[in-house]
């Protein structure tokens, strides 16, 4: 079953004081997501993660970025559509969302108990204070949070910052939603807490069967946790495959780029893949045709026309990824 199909979405961006003057920050974006899966979605910084994950929510700062064009289709209805009034039943009741940094999501001068009771008073108004104070219990107890009946009492401040991302995620479990967003969520914490965390949440993906997108610029953190994965460039999908297909055969050379850069093959010395020069241009500045193409050692001339993202089950975008695997294979 479908959780999540994003349909040829395109957001622009505002270009400082002229408003008239737009930019493409997303450019027909589809993903689909099913129900009890991990789709992890990755690329490099300023490549459009977070302006999808905020456009399912609908949490775009308006009227700066703005949705052009496309659906965006949870539980057969288009989010797009939505009313404010719709729009905060589905926030933190069916779709949650975690962040990068706990603190700034956390209110610093409540205690991590009364947080978590703010979403169930929010949806679940029928409840008496003693089902709220039990389900936070259990809630924090799901989230391996130790003596959480004495934790519920201590402050944001109080909390290392693995156990801050902990109490965000019982936050957004608080109501099972059947989709859970989480953008970048263990970048800002240490290498082995990150670990923890992340066998949090795939933990708690497997047990509740919902949907994950997990968004992170991290290719290792995707081979861990995710079963597909859809890479990012410059507001486009350019690839998208099984993990194992993905990891064992990238067809688009930003991912073969990406997998190159990553620590444990990097270490390879007989690997044929170099790291990627150069950076994400911004957004006024991305190549027309494929974006990727400035920086990319197979160019030729019909780069500067935009490849279609093509193939069923391992979608490629780039008209080059037949010679490359034949060049690779030799
Ligand atoms: N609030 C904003 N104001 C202006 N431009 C923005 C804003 N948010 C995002 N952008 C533009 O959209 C691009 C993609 O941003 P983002 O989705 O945050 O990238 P990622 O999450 O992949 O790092 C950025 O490079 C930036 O140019
Ligand atoms: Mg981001």
């Amino acid at each position: 079953m479908t959780a999540l199909r994003i349909e040829n979405l395109s957001v622009s961006v505002a270009s400082g004081k002229q408003d008239q003057v737009r930019w493409p920050v997303l450019h027909n974006i589809s993903l689909e997501l099913k129900s009890g899966e991990m789709l992890g979605l990755v690329g490099e910084s300023g490549c459009g993660k977070s302006v999808t994950a905020l456009s399912v929510l609908r949490l775009l700062p308006q009227p700066t970025l703005r949705v052009d064009s496309g659906a965006i289709i949870f539980n057969e209805t288009n989010l797009l559509a939505l009313d404010p009034k719709q729009l905060r039943q589905l926030r933190g009741n069916n779709v949650a969302m975690i962040f990068q940094d706990p603190m700034t999501a956390l209110n610093p001068v409540q205690t991590i108990g009364k947080q978590v009771e703010e979403v169930l008073l929010l949806h679940r108004p029928q409840w008496s204070k003693q089902q709220r104070r039990q389900r936070i219990i259990e809630l924090l107890e799901r989230v391996r949070i130790p003596a959480p009946s004495e934790r519920l009492n201590a402050y944001p401040h109080q909390l290392s910052g693995g156990m801050r991302q902990r109490v965000m995620i019982a936050m957004a479990l608080a109501c099972e939603p059947q989709l859970l967003i989480a953008d970048e969520p263990t970048t800002a914490l240490d290498v082995t807490v990150q670990a923890q965390v992340l066998d949090l949440i795939r933990e708690l993906q497997r047990e509740s069967n919902m949907a994950v997108l997990l968004i992170t610029h991290d290719l290792g953190v995707i081979a861990e946790t995710c079963q597909r994965v859809a890479v990012m460039y410059a507001g486009r999908i350019v690839e998208q495959a099984s993990v194992e297909e993905l990891f064992e055969q990238p067809r688009h050379p930003y991912t073969q780029g990406l997998l190159a850069s990553l620590p444990a093959r990097a270490a390879q010395p007989q690997t044929p893949l170099a790291t990627i020069g150069g950076q994400v241009p911004d957004i006024d500045a991305r190549p027309p045709g494929c974006a990727f193409s400035n920086r990319c050692a197979w160019r030729s001339d019909i780069c500067s026309e935009v490849p279609v993202l093509e193939g069923e089950s391992h979608a490629v975008a780039c008209f080059h990824w037949q010679h490359i695997a034949t060049e690779n294979a030799q």
